[in-house]
């Protein structure tokens, strides 16, 4: 997105989506929030060494190369259709220029390496040139590579960039609920042959993400993503509902 569209996306007045309506009522779900500072993250030997050190600085990388584009696809794929499913993905789009902002926080905070930012553009490359429908690679990449990356987020970020996971995470939930009920909805679909150019590309971004980590663990990210590619969803993730934000008194001591 440009920031020319950015500057109109948020100047747009607000925008509502009929609460009556299946849009409406995904829409219900949506909580606003702001991006906010995050101290800088140093990383301790373990982090290390487990790679989830370098596994966050490549989740804030795929971010930062990919909130926008998504946001942009949301926007190309709402030419033409009626004004509920409209607003619903210009509030979508508007939701990615948060995120956009969180993760550069973020990138701050874990010192994102600019080459890192590079590989993931030509991954978002890869999904441009497929030429598919725009809601549909919006809502493909979130779905089998955001819900991914947020978990990894959620699992081993430090308590700020778990709290942009939490936030984010609420907000692409919706996302996808609401490109899945726009592609349903309009009979947008690929043949198998075409998914399989899509999971190539999906396959190759979670080895890449994910190259650090142990071998037990690739293989359990792999999985989520195969599973949501596949049904959805992805029950080895259901640990994400749990209690994320630790209690004050059991959070990291900086006294
Ligand atoms: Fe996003
Ligand atoms: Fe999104």
């Amino acid at each position: 997105m440009t920031q020319a569209t950015i500057s109109r996306l948020i100047n747009t007045p607000d925008l509502t989506v009929d609460p009556s309506t299946p849009l409406g009522k995904i829409q219900a779900a949506k909580r606003p929030w702001d991006a906010f500072p995050v101290p800088l993250v140093k990383p301790n030997p373990l982090s290390i060494k487990s790679g989830a050190y370098r596994a966050m600085q490549k989740c804030i990388a795929l971010a930062m190369a990919l909130e926008l584009p998504v946001g942009k696809w949301t926007l190309e794929g709402s030419t033409g259709l009626d004004e509920g499913m409209k607003a619903a993905l210009l509030i979508n789009a508007r939701d990615e220029v948060t995120h956009y902002q969180a993760f550069k926080y973020l990138q701050d905070a874990y010192q994102v390496d600019p080459q890192d930012i590079e590989e993931v553009e030509n991954y978002r490359d890869a999904l441009i040139d497929t030429d598919f429908h725009p809601v549909l690679l919006s809502g493909f990449t979130e779905l089998t590579v955001f819900f991914v990356t947020l978990s990894m987020i959620r699992k081993y970020g430090s308590d700020e960039a778990k709290r942009v996971g939490l936030y984010v995470s609420k907000d692409e939930a919706r996302h996808v609920n609401t490109n899945f009920y726009i592609m349903d909805t309009l009979g947008i679909t690929l043949d198998p042959w075409e998914w399989s150019l899509l999971d190539e590309i999906r396959v190759k971004i979670i080895k890449w993400l994910t190259s650090d980590l142990s071998k037990a663990d690739r293989d359990y990210w792999m999985a989520q993503s195969d599973s949501l590619r596949k049904t959805r969803k992805a029950p080895g993730l259901e640990w994400t509902k749990d209690g994320l934000i630790e209690p004050f008194f059991e959070g990291r001591r900086a006294y």
